[in-house]
């Protein structure tokens, strides 16, 4: 045991955790430093609102937590006071609860009793303005909260009247997935918050590729997944994980723990294809039971070559030369077969690269079942 994680590797592939770098996401923590940095000149012409979208997986929290780490830094450095908070609102009920929430991070010690959650939110205007303070409140999942209230926070309206009136010390970023201005009843709501100009769009698998490779330095121990199986991974979370680095992430802590289990040096294709597997709640395959006897054959041929090479990815004309059939015929199972989601079709450098999505183990457990193949 504990030869493929580092001492607190496994922990480093939890969502709660910020790892050191964003690949990709430089430009994205770099935007928001650009918005914000006037406070860091005592300067105050700052967009009050900032909204934050894309699909999940996309990173929106961790660049705002890498953001408030650098901000934070860049601030003590300066001696100028910046509290930042992100507090997520997919568990919050009410703007009470959420003026609370906030009320109670920026004045722990405060009496909250009595007080409406308009008034707990002037009063941490008050105790900012008091202590020459500034709060970046950063608001993730908020779309969820706005829906859940259909519409109607009249705290986030308060927050943001306040702002025209007194001098502004709270700022905003939401969060979400939709674009959730669009539900507010107030027109000028909706023009009031800037968007950022980088988008979260989901990783593209070279993207992927390079996150998970980062990730995978700081939580493996050296040697533990080579180049080909990083390629897989990438692969895998780009097609299944609609280009979610959390999916990804996933993937590699399950065929970690699968590899460790094994009591193996290393992740191989087939961890990574059974974790694949767990993720998509399967326990067999059922894809091959309509397929005709010669594609059942093909499948399982491939199979007993991707064994055989003990490799993620394996080039058509190896494959084919193996099968020992026309590469024609070979072309047109692996098209099927990446129609069904067992393959990977990959070109690369000119050549097509033929990878497995199926565990192994599912194959062949169709040929036991099935004693009419050879
Ligand atoms: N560019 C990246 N580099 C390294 N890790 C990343 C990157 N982007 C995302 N991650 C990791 O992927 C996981 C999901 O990221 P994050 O929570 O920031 O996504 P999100 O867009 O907020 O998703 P959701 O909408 O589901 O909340 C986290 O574990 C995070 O560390
Ligand atoms: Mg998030």
């Amino acid at each position: 045991m504990g030869r493929i994680f580092k001492g607190d590797g496994a922990s480093k592939l939890s969502p709660s955790y910020l790892p050191l770098e964003l690949p990709h996401r430089e430009q994205h923590i770099n935007e928001l430093l650009k918005i914000f940095s006037p406070l860091l000149e005592r300067e105050k012409q700052i967009p009050w609102a900032v909204m934050i979208q894309g699909p999940s997986g996309t990173g929106k929290t961790s660049v705002v937590r890498a953001f408030f780490r650098t901000i934070s830094s860049i601030a003590s450095k300066k001696g100028i006071k910046i509290i930042t908070d992100i507090i997520n609102c997919r568990f919050i009920a009410s703007d009470f609860s959420l003026a609370q929430a906030v009320a109670l991070r920026v004045t722990p010690g405060a009496s909250l009793r009595g007080f409406s959650a308009t008034e707990m939110i002037q009063n941490v205007i008050e105790y900012l303005r008091n202590n020459e303070s500034y709060l970046i409140l950063a608001l993730d999942d908020f779309d969820s909260y706005i829906a859940r209230k259909k519409s109607k926070s009249k705290l986030v309206y308060d927050i943001l009247k306040q702002q025209e009136i007194t001098d502004s010390r709270m700022f905003m970023i939401f969060i979400g997935v939709n674009d959730y201005t669009m539900v507010f009843e107030e027109s000028w709501i909706r023009n009031y918050v800037w968007r950022t100009k980088s988008k979260f769009e989901p990783y593209s698998w070279n993207e992927l590729k390079d996150v998970l490779g980062k990730r995978a330095e700081e939580v493996f121990e050296s040697g533990v997944i080579d180049e080909n199986e990083l390629l897989l991974a990438s692969r895998i979370s780009s097609k299944f994980g609609y280009g979610s680095a959390r999916y990804g992430l996933e993937l590699l802590l399950f065929s970690g723990m699968e590899a460790e289990w094994e009591g193996n040096s290393k992740i191989n294709s087939e961890h990574l294809r059974l974790s694949l597997a767990r993720l998509e709640g399967k326990q067999e395959v059922t894809e091959l039971s309509d397929f005709s006897r010669d594609l059942k054959e093909f499948t399982l041929t491939l199979a007993n070559i991707f064994e055989e090479e003990n490799t993620s990815y394996l080039t058509i004309s190896s494959i084919s030369s193996k099968y020992k059939k026309e590469k024609q015929k070979v072309v047109d199972y692996l098209n099927r077969l990446n129609f069904e989601g067992i393959v990977d079709l990959l070109e690369l450098n000119g050549d097509v690269y033929v990878g497995l999505f199926l565990p192994l183990r599912f194959i062949s457990s169709v040929k036991q079942r099935d004693v009419n193949l050879p």
